[in-house]
């Protein structure tokens, strides 16, 4: 087996993806149809084309617009782990869904909760991939919307549900905003995680581990532009979501070959991959994998470390842990072992 057909196949679990950035472009024109939403243009492939993050934030809100009935919810859930299972191995996710680009518009949160559960259990009954969910605060909702949603997903208690995260345009809306809503999600046992440093400065994260309470670190690039607070993610042992694709669509870091994760792993960070809004960049969670660790040259041994960081960096509990850890090392020694046969 060739190297680049081993790292799509080995067993794989994502923490940074965002369920409303995984429609197929097929379904997106589809669901648009049925509902009478107009698209920019008649032509798919070219509806997931932008240069910026507020254009790709503008189709990321008119995808969802899309999502209407709880069949949609269900639909777009089991495709995206479908397409996770078949593209890249994917066993567990951790998938991030902003509530309030769907209350917005009406749509009642159990309509969009349940719908994406039925997705989830059906994909894990077919496929065997299990899926949890964290609700999303975006930034750029004002903090007593934020507060309201997560008043509103505590209120409904659906198990699948165990964080609290944060997305959106970075610069223009700083984290301690949202201070009071990430202090709810705290009292009421959900796991914590943000966005941070993907386009803001390093105090992001400090602000997100202090104040906010934030156990993960979803992109983090730009904590390198500080000795202090790098050192300080390396000694807690911080763990950092890190998404190869959609940094280099929107912020130019094209060569995966000079892209932060490196310097990341370098420094000693722990780092996972993830494919954060895999349809819409045009990328899976199996293409990550073989596009950066072979770009990078990284071997067998850095490979692992991103797997069983991955899991490690779960908030699943101990015993499930466990279990995934057993089945990815039995699973990686029998992929070894035909990678070693060629
Ligand atoms: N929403 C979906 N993906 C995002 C990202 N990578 N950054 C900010 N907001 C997002
Ligand atoms: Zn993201």
């Amino acid at each position: 087996m060739r190297f680049e057909e081993f790292l799509r196949k080995v067993p794989k679990v994502e923490l940074h993806c965002h369920f409303e950035g995984t429609v197929r472009a097929s379904t997106f024109a589809d669901l648009a149809k049925r509902h009478g939403i107009a698209l920019p243009t008649g032509d798919v492939s070219k509806l997931y084309d932008y240069a910026t993050i507020y254009e790709f934030l503008d189709i990321f809100a008119l995808v969802s617009s899309t999502l209407v009935d709880r069949e949609d919810f269900a639909r777009v859930a089991y495709e995206s782990l479908e397409d996770g299972v078949t593209l890249g191995n994917l066993r567990y996710r951790e998938m991030f869904f902003n509530p309030t680009l769907h209350t917005r518009r009406g749509i009642r949160i159990a309509t969009v909760l349940d719908g994406m559960i039925d997705g989830i259990r059906q994909a894990e009954t077919d496929l065997g991939v299990q899926c949890r969910l964290i609700a999303d605060v975006y930034r750029q909702d004002e903090p007593a919307t934020a507060r309201q949603m997560v008043e509103e997903v505590v209120e409904l208690r659906r198990p699948e549900v165990i964080g609290l995260g944060m997305d959106g345009a970075e610069s223009p809306d700083s984290p301690e905003r949202f201070v009071e809503a990430f202090a709810l999600a705290a009292r009421n046992g959900l796991r914590l995680t943000s966005h941070a440093c993907e386009d803001g400065p390093p105090e992001n994260v400090t602000t997100c581990l202090d104040l906010l309470g934030c156990e993960r670190i979803d992109h983090g690039y730009h904590v390198l532009e500080s000795p202090e607070v790098t050192a300080r993610c390396r000694d807690e042992g911080i763990y950092f979501t890190c998404c190869p694709t959609s940094t280099s669509v929107v912020y130019g870091w094209t060569d995966l070959r000079t892209h932060p994760i490196r310097d990341m792993v370098d420094a000693g960070l722990r780092v996972t991959l993830n494919s954060d809004d895999p349809t819409m960049f045009r990328t899976d969670i199996g293409s990550e994998y073989a596009d950066l660790c072979m770009a990078l040259h990284y071997d067998v041994a850095q490979v692992r470390r991103f797997v069983f960081d991955g899991i490690e960096a779960t908030w699943l509990d101990d015993s499930d842990k466990t279990s995934l850890r057993r089945a990815f090392s039995d699973e990686l020694e029998h992929l070894e072992r035909q990678l070693e046969a060629t």
